[in-house]
């Protein structure tokens, strides 16, 4: 007999033990990506946790923030922003450095990428440490643009990435202990 029942978020997504280091378990957004309506129920999913805020512009962040940000702001016709890795931008650059679940990475913005008191809402694949999104924020906040929202597609509550963004609105579709 077919199985009837809908496929949540959490089917969709493949969990590899040990990668990149021992210890970490990887959450892999390829699996959700390579099926259709994975994907389509991803980026709806993330999008409805926009449903109620007032925004201006979505803040991705590389490489897979940028997965769920381009369809989100095609969606809700915002502007894009990116948030890269050093280097990759080629207008006069802010840039963070920050730590990693595993190393750390310094990311830039675009000093005209954001206008003071522009509405953002950040948005990005996974929370582990927050490391990431913190980096972000502050950039933005440096721009003078206001973090209205932080969306994930996952969330590693184990790593208690949301305490370090306690003074922002956070919400993630999938939330692994
Ligand atoms: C991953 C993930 C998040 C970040 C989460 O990106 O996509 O952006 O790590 O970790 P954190 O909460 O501890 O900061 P990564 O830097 O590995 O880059 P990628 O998206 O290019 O793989
Ligand atoms: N980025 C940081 N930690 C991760 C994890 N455990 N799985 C997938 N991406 C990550």
């Amino acid at each position: 007999m077919e199985n009837c029942k809908e496929k949540k978020i959490e089917d969709y997504v493949r969990s590899i033990p040990d990668f990149p280091e021992e210890g970490i378990i990887f959450r892999d957004v390829t699996s959700i990506l390579q099926d259709a309506d994975g994907f389509a129920l991803a980026v709806d999913s993330m999008q409805k946790l926009l449903e109620d805020t007032d925004i201006d512009v979505i803040v991705g962040t590389e490489s897979r923030g940028f997965i769920f940000g381009a369809p989100i702001a095609y969606n809700l016709h915002k502007p894009l922003v990116l948030v890269r890795k050093k280097g990759k931008l080629p207008c006069e650059t802010i840039e963070q450095s920050y730590e990693l679940e595993y190393g750390s990475a310094v990311v830039e913005m675009h000093r005209d990428s954001i206008q003071p008191g522009q509405k953002v809402a950040i948005v990005d694949d996974l929370i582990a440490t927050g490391g990431t999104i913190e980096a972000a924020a502050h950039m933005v906040e440096e721009l003078g643009g206001e973090v209205v929202k932080i969306v994930f597609l996952m969330e590693l509550a184990g790593l208690k990435g949301r305490e370090r963004l306690e003074k922002y609105e956070v919400a993630s579709v999938i939330r692994y202990e």
